[in-house]
């Protein structure tokens, strides 16, 4: 029996099968699915699955990455402990084994499709956590693509943070010819000084120079903090490197930027009402707010909506709706291609009307 999903938001109730510590601070978490739910729960190397829980009454959701692969039939997704996270302290101190825990379907676009017959070469650039999705893709095109080649730059600060090396050792062991690791430290030295400290332009001028031809790069992966995107995401569109063969997924964005983009937008438009209308589901809510105030979908959450939503940050597109009618101002977008965008997609986490009425449909 296939469950039917009623609506994008919906969640559900999986068992933690296992829970392992890859690092001192950081959990795999692996969930049982339920037969009924795999169809549903399918997944492309590199995505992700929002979770929710309860916390002292509060309901708390992340999204996290899968770090294991389709071909595994496994759902194992990182956690890494972040100073004041509540879910990932959650996670990595009181989960158990057995322990109920709601979860999205997997999503994402951190991915490219597999192609059995190519020969291909993929570049990847990882720090910290940004590795989860990464281990997926690489494990996935290794396994079927029996002649695509990988290089991959990880950056940690201490050896005892790298996440997930026991399964980067057992990848390069056994695609030895064909998988190649670069291990950058910034808080250890070693005796090699490439490999002290950040990517920067310098050592990625040496990566290029001599480690991997950037014209027979066919796809590159990106993950990571918002710094090390935008620089390598910049230095190989400088080099020619077309913006289809770059694919990034940014962990965390810069929220200080967000906050005072908010605050001209607000002041811009204050005083002026709008009537938003949200459909989701095949219902649909009226709401009357200042333009400019609050975001679509903070607003709709606050007058009891159920609303797809995960990072809240501009990042996941879980948030994802189009408008039908009016205009808002979106103030980050790391997860709608240009294509969608002019199709009149936006973030609904970032979005702020900027019109009188504004019509946004989820179902669309
Ligand atoms: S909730 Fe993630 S982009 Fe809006």
């Amino acid at each position: 029996m296939l469950t039917m999903i009623s609506s994008k938001s919906q969640f559900f109730p999986l068992k933690v099968k296992s829970l392992r510590n890859t690092t001192e601070d950081c959990v795999l978490v692996s969930f049982d699915i339920p037969s009924d739910l795999k169809k549903n729960f399918k997944f492309k190397q590199g995505q992700y699955l929002t979770l929710r829980t309860n916390l002292k009454g509060e309901e708390v959701r992340r999204s996290y990455s899968l770090c294991s692969s389709p071909i595994d039939n496994e759902w194992t997704v990182g956690i890494k402990k972040v100073e004041g996270g509540k879910f990932s302290t959650f996670a990595n101190e009181t989960l158990k084994v057995g322990d109920i825990i709601e979860a999205m379907i997997p999503e994402g676009n951190f991915w490219t499709a597999v192609n059995k017959e190519a020969q291909r070469n993929f570049v990847c650039f990882a720090a910290g956590s940004g590795i989860t999705p990464m281990c997926s893709i690489i494990k996935t095109h290794l396994t079927l693509e029996p002649k695509s080649t990988f290089k991959l730059f990880y950056i940690n600060q201490k050896a005892s943070t790298v996440i997930l090396k026991e399964e980067l050792e057992a990848l390069k062991n056994m695609f030895m010819d064909r998988f190649e690791i670069y291990y950058f430290l910034t808080k250890q030295q070693r005796n090699i000084p490439f490999l002290n400290g950040r990517i920067d332009q310098e050592k990625l001028d040496i990566i290029f120079k001599s480690i991997c031809d950037i014209n027979r790069t066919d796809h590159f992966f990106i993950c990571g903090p918002e710094t090390m995107i935008h620089l390598t995401k910049d230095y190989l569109i400088e080099k020619k490197v077309s913006t289809d063969k770059i694919h990034f997924e940014l962990f965390g964005t810069d929220q200080k930027v967000q906050a005072k983009k908010q605050e001209e937008i607000a002041k811009t438009f204050k005083g002026k009402r709008c009537d938003l209308t949200i459909i989701e589901g095949g219902k649909s809510m009226n709401i009357v707010m200042e333009q400019g105030a609050n975001n679509v979908l903070d607003e709709a959450l606050n007058n009891s909506a159920d609303l797809p939503f995960a990072c809240k940050g501009g990042v996941c597109a879980t948030c994802k709706a189009k408008v039908v009618e009016g205009n808002v101002n979106m103030l980050l977008n790391y997860g709608l291609e240009p294509d969608e965008i002019e199709a009149g997609y936006i973030l609904t986490c970032q979005a702020l009307p900027t019109s009188e009425k504004l019509i946004i449909d989820y179902d669309i």
